[in-house]
C-alpha cells in the first residue's frame, strides 16, 4: 500500500496529538509531534539563559542542540529528547507553554525545525501534527486536517492533562494562555497557523476521540482508494 503523509494542524489542545497518535498506530505509521520540538528549543534556551531576542545566541544554540524522539516501549509513546536525554515531562510544564509561542515566531527557529521535520518525513508513512504542516512542512501531504474546538472545551482538556501530572492550574490561567498562543501563532509573519485551502475542517468541541480518529481514517481510506 502507498505510504502517505497525514498533516494534522490546528489550535492548541483540540486533541491533535491524541488523534494523530491513534491514527499512526492504526496505520503502522510514525507519529511526529512538531510542537514538542518547539517546546524542546524553548526549554534549551531557558536552561541556557539565552534571551529570545539575542538572535546570534539563538542561532548558535540551534547549531548546538540535538532534538530527537525516542520510543518508550512500555507506553508506545515517542518521547522528546534534548541532547540525548528524555525531557518529555519538562517540556509540558506551564513555564514552557507560556514561552513557546515567542520562540516559535523566530524565523531561524522555524527554518531549523521545518528542515528537520521534512527530513523525518521524507520516506512518507508519517502522521505529523502542528500548526504549519499542511501549509509549509508538507504542502503536498495527501491528507490534511485542520482541527478546532471552542476555547472552554480546550482549556478543560488541558487542565485535566496537567492535573494528571500533578500541576494544578486555574482554568482562567489556561484560557488566557490558550488565547495568547492562538493569537501569536496565527498572526506571526513566518508560516502562521492557518487552514490550508485543501485541508478539511474538524471541530472537536462535541465529538469523542474515537469519532475524531474515525474521521481521519475515513479521509485516509478515500485517498488510498483513489491512489
Ligand atoms: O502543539 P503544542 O501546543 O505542543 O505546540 C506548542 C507551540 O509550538 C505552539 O504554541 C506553537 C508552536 N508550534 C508551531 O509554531 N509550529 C508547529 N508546527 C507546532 C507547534
Amino acid at each position: 500500500m502507498k505510504n502517505i503523509v497525514i498533516a494534522i494542524d490546528g489550535y492548541s489542545s483540540c486533541g491533535k496529538s491524541t488523534t494523530a497518535k491513534a491514527v499512526a498506530a492504526e496505520l503502522g505509521y510514525a507519529y511526529i509531534d512538531t510542537g514538542a520540538m518547539y517546546r524542546g528549543v524553548t526549554l534549551y534556551l531557558l536552561e541556557h539563559n539565552i534571551d529570545f531576542e539575542d538572535l546570534p545566541r539563538v542561532e548558535e544554540a540551534l547549531h548546538q542542540l540535538h532534538i530527537t524522539f525516542k520510543r518508550n516501549r512500555r507506553t508506545g509513546r515517542n518521547e522528546l529528547c534534548l541532547d540525548g536525554v528524555i525531557r518529555e515531562d519538562d517540556i509540558r510544564q506551564m513555564r514552557i507553554s507560556n514561552s513557546v509561542s515567542e520562540v516559535s515566531v523566530i524565523p531561524a527557529v522555524r527554518h531549523a525545525m521545518v528542515r528537520q521535520q521534512q527530513r523525518m518525513g521524507r520516506k512518507r508513512g508519517v502522521v505529523m501534527d502542528g500548526r504549519d504542516i499542511g501549509t509549509t512542512v508538507f504542502p503536498d501531504a495527501e491528507v490534511k486536517v485542520f482541527m478546532t474546538a471552542d476555547v472552554h472545551t480546550r482549556a478543560v482538556r488541558r487542565q485535566m492533562e496537567l492535573a494528571v501530572k500533578g500541576e494544578n492550574v486555574p482554568l482562567d490561567d489556561i484560557i488566557h494562555n490558550l488565547q495568547k498562543r492562538d493569537h501569536i501563532d496565527s498572526t506571526r509573519a513566518e508560516s502562521p497557523l492557518r487552514r490550508a485551502a485543501d485541508a478539511v475542517l474538524l471541530d472537536t468541541s462535541h465529538i469523542t476521540i474515537d469519532e475524531q480518529v474515525d474521521f481521519v481514517l475515513e479521509r485516509v481510506s478515500s485517498v488510498l482508494v483513489d491512489a
